[in-house]
Protein backbone atom coordinates (compact mmCIF):
# COMPACT_ATOMS: atom_id res chain seq x y z
CA UNK A 1 0.00 0.00 0.00
CA UNK A 2 1.45 2.83 -1.26
CA UNK A 3 1.75 6.38 1.43
CA UNK A 4 1.09 9.75 -0.32
CA UNK A 5 2.29 12.80 1.74
CA UNK A 6 1.83 15.54 -0.72
CA UNK A 7 -0.56 16.59 -3.20
CA UNK A 8 2.39 16.44 -5.82
CA UNK A 9 3.12 12.81 -4.77
CA UNK A 10 -0.76 12.14 -5.41
CA UNK A 11 -1.26 13.80 -8.68
CA UNK A 12 2.23 11.56 -9.72
CA UNK A 13 0.75 8.58 -8.49
CA UNK A 14 -2.98 8.90 -10.05
CA UNK A 15 -0.99 9.26 -13.73
CA UNK A 16 0.15 5.55 -13.31
CA UNK A 17 -3.14 4.27 -12.35
CA UNK A 18 -5.61 2.40 -15.00
CA UNK A 19 -9.24 1.68 -14.35
CA UNK A 20 -11.45 3.47 -12.03
CA UNK A 21 -10.60 5.13 -8.99
CA UNK A 22 -13.01 5.14 -5.60
CA UNK A 23 -11.97 7.61 -3.06
CA UNK A 24 -13.10 7.88 0.23
CA UNK A 25 -12.16 11.26 2.03
CA UNK A 26 -11.47 10.52 5.90
CA UNK A 27 -10.26 12.40 9.13
CA UNK A 28 -8.65 9.01 10.08
CA UNK A 29 -9.38 7.51 13.36
CA UNK A 30 -10.60 4.82 11.29
CA UNK A 31 -13.96 2.66 12.67
CA UNK A 32 -16.47 0.28 11.24
CA UNK A 33 -18.43 3.22 9.70
CA UNK A 34 -15.37 4.33 7.29
CA UNK A 35 -14.44 0.87 6.67
CA UNK A 36 -17.67 -0.19 5.25
CA UNK A 37 -17.10 3.01 2.57
CA UNK A 38 -14.19 1.52 1.75
CA UNK A 39 -15.22 -1.97 1.40
CA UNK A 40 -17.87 -0.35 -0.99
CA UNK A 41 -15.58 1.36 -2.55
CA UNK A 42 -13.40 -1.46 -3.12
CA UNK A 43 -15.98 -3.88 -4.52
CA UNK A 44 -17.00 -1.06 -7.22
CA UNK A 45 -13.94 0.05 -8.30
CA UNK A 46 -10.20 -1.16 -9.81
CA UNK A 47 -8.56 0.81 -7.66
CA UNK A 48 -8.94 2.45 -4.17
CA UNK A 49 -7.53 5.69 -2.38
CA UNK A 50 -8.61 7.09 0.90
CA UNK A 51 -7.32 10.35 2.83
CA UNK A 52 -6.68 10.64 6.16
CA UNK A 53 -6.33 14.68 6.54
CA UNK A 54 -7.95 16.22 9.76
CA UNK A 55 -8.99 19.51 7.95
CA UNK A 56 -8.25 22.34 10.41
CA UNK A 57 -10.57 24.67 8.00
CA UNK A 58 -14.07 22.87 9.14
CA UNK A 59 -13.35 23.82 12.75
CA UNK A 60 -14.60 26.17 14.55
CA UNK A 61 -12.23 28.17 17.11
CA UNK A 62 -12.82 26.47 20.78
CA UNK A 63 -14.08 22.90 18.91
CA UNK A 64 -11.67 20.04 19.35
CA UNK A 65 -9.19 20.11 16.28
CA UNK A 66 -6.52 19.90 18.90
CA UNK A 67 -7.91 16.91 20.35
CA UNK A 68 -9.84 15.33 17.78
CA UNK A 69 -8.31 11.29 17.68
CA UNK A 70 -5.30 10.89 15.45
CA UNK A 71 -4.37 7.18 14.78
CA UNK A 72 -2.01 6.94 11.68
CA UNK A 73 -0.74 4.09 12.05
CA UNK A 74 -3.71 1.77 13.01
CA UNK A 75 -5.13 3.09 10.23
CA UNK A 76 -2.62 2.34 7.81
CA UNK A 77 -3.26 -1.08 9.43
CA UNK A 78 -6.85 -1.12 8.85
CA UNK A 79 -6.18 0.57 5.12
CA UNK A 80 -3.88 -2.46 4.26
CA UNK A 81 -6.14 -5.15 5.40
CA UNK A 82 -9.31 -4.03 3.80
CA UNK A 83 -7.06 -3.57 0.48
CA UNK A 84 -6.45 -0.24 -0.20
CA UNK A 85 -3.99 0.72 -2.84
CA UNK A 86 -2.98 4.16 -1.62
CA UNK A 87 -3.60 6.04 1.48
CA UNK A 88 -3.32 10.04 1.44
CA UNK A 89 -1.79 12.07 4.17
CA UNK A 90 -1.15 15.60 3.36
CA UNK A 91 -0.32 17.84 5.98
CA UNK A 92 -1.98 21.79 6.15
CA UNK A 93 1.55 22.87 4.65
CA UNK A 94 1.07 21.63 1.80
CA UNK A 95 -2.83 21.76 1.17
CA UNK A 96 -3.19 25.21 2.09
CA UNK A 97 -1.71 28.53 1.01
CA UNK A 98 -1.95 31.94 2.35
CA UNK A 99 -5.04 34.19 1.22
CA UNK A 100 -6.73 31.53 -0.75
CA UNK A 101 -9.42 31.46 -3.34
CA UNK A 102 -12.42 30.21 -0.86
CA UNK A 103 -15.20 28.30 -1.23
CA UNK A 104 -18.38 29.14 -0.01
CA UNK A 105 -21.25 26.99 0.79
CA UNK A 106 -24.76 27.93 -0.23
CA UNK A 107 -26.06 30.67 1.65
CA UNK A 108 -28.79 29.13 3.02
CA UNK A 109 -28.63 25.03 2.81
CA UNK A 110 -24.71 25.63 4.07
CA UNK A 111 -26.00 28.09 7.18
CA UNK A 112 -28.83 26.03 8.42
CA UNK A 113 -28.60 22.97 11.71
CA UNK A 114 -24.78 21.82 11.24
CA UNK A 115 -24.17 25.22 9.52
CA UNK A 116 -25.99 27.33 12.11
CA UNK A 117 -24.34 25.96 15.15
CA UNK A 118 -20.94 25.87 12.62
CA UNK A 119 -21.06 28.83 10.54
CA UNK A 120 -17.91 28.12 8.27
CA UNK A 121 -18.05 24.27 8.92
CA UNK A 122 -19.16 23.63 5.53
CA UNK A 123 -17.05 26.56 3.65
CA UNK A 124 -14.16 24.51 4.84
CA UNK A 125 -15.39 21.05 3.89
CA UNK A 126 -16.15 21.95 0.56
CA UNK A 127 -12.74 23.90 0.25
CA UNK A 128 -10.93 20.40 1.09
CA UNK A 129 -13.09 18.14 -0.68
CA UNK A 130 -12.79 20.24 -3.68
CA UNK A 131 -8.96 20.16 -3.69
CA UNK A 132 -9.12 16.65 -2.87
CA UNK A 133 -11.36 16.05 -5.76
CA UNK A 134 -8.21 18.03 -8.24
CA UNK A 135 -6.02 15.89 -6.48
CA UNK A 136 -7.59 12.36 -6.48
CA UNK A 137 -9.73 13.03 -9.69
CA UNK A 138 -11.69 9.78 -8.98
CA UNK A 139 -14.47 7.71 -10.49
CA UNK A 140 -16.36 7.39 -7.47
CA UNK A 141 -16.51 9.07 -4.08
CA UNK A 142 -18.06 7.62 -0.84
CA UNK A 143 -19.71 9.85 1.50
CA UNK A 144 -21.63 8.15 4.55
CA UNK A 145 -25.66 9.51 5.43
CA UNK A 146 -24.92 10.10 8.96
CA UNK A 147 -23.47 13.36 7.91
CA UNK A 148 -26.28 13.85 5.66
CA UNK A 149 -25.73 17.70 5.03
CA UNK A 150 -22.73 17.60 4.00
CA UNK A 151 -23.42 14.53 1.70
CA UNK A 152 -26.25 17.32 0.80
CA UNK A 153 -23.88 19.89 0.34
CA UNK A 154 -20.88 17.71 -1.73
CA UNK A 155 -23.67 16.65 -3.82
CA UNK A 156 -24.49 20.17 -4.89
CA UNK A 157 -20.58 20.98 -5.32
CA UNK A 158 -20.48 18.22 -7.86
CA UNK A 159 -23.49 20.08 -9.67
CA UNK A 160 -22.44 23.14 -9.64
CA UNK A 161 -18.30 22.78 -10.23
CA UNK A 162 -19.41 20.13 -12.66
CA UNK A 163 -16.74 17.73 -11.30
CA UNK A 164 -17.41 14.08 -13.49
CA UNK A 165 -17.56 12.04 -10.46
CA UNK A 166 -20.20 10.29 -8.99
CA UNK A 167 -20.89 10.44 -5.01
CA UNK A 168 -22.46 7.29 -3.71
CA UNK A 169 -24.12 7.40 -0.34
CA UNK A 170 -23.34 5.27 2.23
CA UNK A 171 -25.60 3.79 5.25
CA UNK A 172 -25.16 4.92 8.44
CA UNK A 173 -23.52 2.10 10.44
CA UNK A 174 -24.02 1.55 14.14
CA UNK A 175 -22.94 -0.37 17.15
CA UNK A 176 -25.54 -3.78 18.06
CA UNK A 177 -27.23 -1.05 20.44
CA UNK A 178 -28.02 1.66 18.13
CA UNK A 179 -25.42 4.18 18.95
CA UNK A 180 -24.07 5.92 15.44
CA UNK A 181 -20.41 4.96 14.93
CA UNK A 182 -18.35 8.32 15.12
CA UNK A 183 -14.75 9.35 15.79
CA UNK A 184 -15.76 11.73 18.84
CA UNK A 185 -17.37 8.65 20.56
CA UNK A 186 -14.28 7.88 22.03
CA UNK A 187 -15.07 10.97 24.01
CA UNK A 188 -17.46 9.93 26.08
CA UNK A 189 -17.97 8.65 29.27
CA UNK A 190 -19.53 4.86 29.85
CA UNK A 191 -22.34 6.73 31.50
CA UNK A 192 -22.30 9.16 28.74
CA UNK A 193 -22.51 6.38 26.40
CA UNK A 194 -25.43 5.23 27.73
CA UNK A 195 -26.86 9.08 27.51
CA UNK A 196 -26.18 9.12 23.75
CA UNK A 197 -27.90 5.94 23.20
CA UNK A 198 -30.96 8.17 23.81
CA UNK A 199 -30.54 9.91 20.46
CA UNK A 200 -30.66 6.77 17.81
CA UNK A 201 -33.90 5.80 20.15
CA UNK A 202 -35.32 8.79 19.79
CA UNK A 203 -34.92 8.76 16.18
CA UNK A 204 -35.74 4.76 15.87
CA UNK A 205 -39.02 5.71 18.03
CA UNK A 206 -39.69 8.49 15.18
CA UNK A 207 -39.42 6.32 12.28
CA UNK A 208 -42.03 3.86 14.14
CA UNK A 209 -44.12 6.60 14.60
CA UNK A 210 -44.37 7.58 11.42
CA UNK A 211 -45.56 5.03 9.98
CA UNK A 212 -49.01 5.94 12.03
CA UNK A 213 -48.92 9.67 12.07
CA UNK A 214 -47.09 12.39 10.17
CA UNK A 215 -47.52 14.91 12.20
CA UNK A 216 -44.64 16.46 13.20
CA UNK A 217 -45.24 18.27 16.57
CA UNK A 218 -46.46 14.69 17.71
CA UNK A 219 -43.68 12.85 16.57
CA UNK A 220 -41.24 15.76 17.97
CA UNK A 221 -42.76 15.87 21.19
CA UNK A 222 -41.94 11.60 22.04
CA UNK A 223 -38.65 12.44 20.83
CA UNK A 224 -38.06 14.78 23.77
CA UNK A 225 -39.38 12.33 26.12
CA UNK A 226 -36.63 9.91 25.29
CA UNK A 227 -33.87 12.14 24.57
CA UNK A 228 -31.65 12.35 27.73
CA UNK A 229 -28.92 14.63 26.66
CA UNK A 230 -27.62 17.52 27.80
CA UNK A 231 -27.87 20.19 25.59
CA UNK A 232 -30.10 19.87 22.29
CA UNK A 233 -29.37 21.65 19.80
CA UNK A 234 -32.10 20.98 17.07
CA UNK A 235 -34.33 18.10 15.86
CA UNK A 236 -34.99 19.10 12.96
CA UNK A 237 -37.04 17.36 9.87
CA UNK A 238 -36.08 18.00 6.17
CA UNK A 239 -36.67 16.77 2.97
CA UNK A 240 -33.59 15.09 0.72
CA UNK A 241 -32.92 18.54 -0.42
CA UNK A 242 -32.47 20.23 3.01
CA UNK A 243 -36.06 21.80 2.95
CA UNK A 244 -37.95 22.13 5.70
CA UNK A 245 -41.54 20.15 6.04
CA UNK A 246 -44.01 20.48 7.92
CA UNK A 247 -45.77 16.78 7.68
CA UNK A 248 -43.65 13.31 7.36
CA UNK A 249 -43.44 12.01 3.31
CA UNK A 250 -42.13 8.81 3.26
CA UNK A 251 -39.05 8.16 0.72
CA UNK A 252 -38.38 12.18 1.63
CA UNK A 253 -37.51 12.71 4.85
CA UNK A 254 -34.47 12.74 6.94
CA UNK A 255 -35.02 13.23 10.81
CA UNK A 256 -31.71 14.73 12.41
CA UNK A 257 -30.79 15.69 16.02
CA UNK A 258 -27.88 17.78 17.11
CA UNK A 259 -27.18 17.13 20.87
CA UNK A 260 -24.09 17.79 23.16
CA UNK A 261 -23.43 14.80 26.17
CA UNK A 262 -21.60 16.15 28.58
CA UNK A 263 -18.95 18.22 26.13
CA UNK A 264 -19.11 15.97 23.44
CA UNK A 265 -21.44 17.07 20.37
CA UNK A 266 -22.96 14.54 18.68
CA UNK A 267 -25.12 14.05 15.32
CA UNK A 268 -27.57 11.19 14.20
CA UNK A 269 -30.42 11.06 11.99
CA UNK A 270 -32.89 8.76 10.23
CA UNK A 271 -33.77 8.77 6.51
CA UNK A 272 -37.62 7.79 5.99
P1 LIG B 1 -15.01 11.83 8.87
O1 LIG B 1 -15.82 12.33 10.00
O2 LIG B 1 -13.74 11.09 9.16
O3 LIG B 1 -15.93 10.90 7.99
C1 LIG B 1 -15.47 10.36 6.79
C2 LIG B 1 -16.64 9.72 6.07
O4 LIG B 1 -17.12 8.62 6.85
C3 LIG B 1 -17.82 10.69 5.88
O5 LIG B 1 -18.37 10.52 4.59
C4 LIG B 1 -18.78 10.25 6.97
O6 LIG B 1 -20.13 10.54 6.67
C5 LIG B 1 -18.52 8.75 7.00
N1 LIG B 1 -18.97 8.17 8.27
C6 LIG B 1 -18.64 8.57 9.53
N2 LIG B 1 -19.30 7.81 10.45
C7 LIG B 1 -20.06 6.94 9.76
C8 LIG B 1 -20.97 5.90 10.12
N3 LIG B 1 -21.23 5.61 11.39
N4 LIG B 1 -21.59 5.22 9.13
C9 LIG B 1 -21.34 5.51 7.82
N5 LIG B 1 -20.48 6.46 7.42
C10 LIG B 1 -19.86 7.17 8.37
O7 LIG B 1 -16.67 13.67 7.19
C11 LIG B 1 -15.49 13.91 7.30
O8 LIG B 1 -14.59 13.05 7.91
C12 LIG B 1 -14.85 15.18 6.76
O9 LIG B 1 -15.79 16.23 6.83
C13 LIG B 1 -14.32 15.04 5.31
C14 LIG B 1 -15.46 14.71 4.32
C15 LIG B 1 -13.25 13.95 5.23
C16 LIG B 1 -13.68 16.39 4.86
O10 LIG B 1 -12.65 16.76 5.70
Amino acid sequence: MKILKSPKEAHEYRKTLNGSVGFVPTMGALHEGHLTLIKRAKSENENVIVSIFVNPTQFLPGEDLDKYPRRLEADFEICKRAGVDAVFTPNAENMYSEDEILIKAPKIKGYILEGFFRPGHFDGVLQVVNKLFNIIKPTRAYFGKKDAQQLYLINQMVKNFFFDIKIVPVDTVREKDGLALSSRNVYLSPEERKRALSISKALKRAAKLSTVTDNIDEIKKEMMNILDVDKLQYIAFVDRNFNYINKIKHGDTIILIAAYIGTTRLIDNIWI
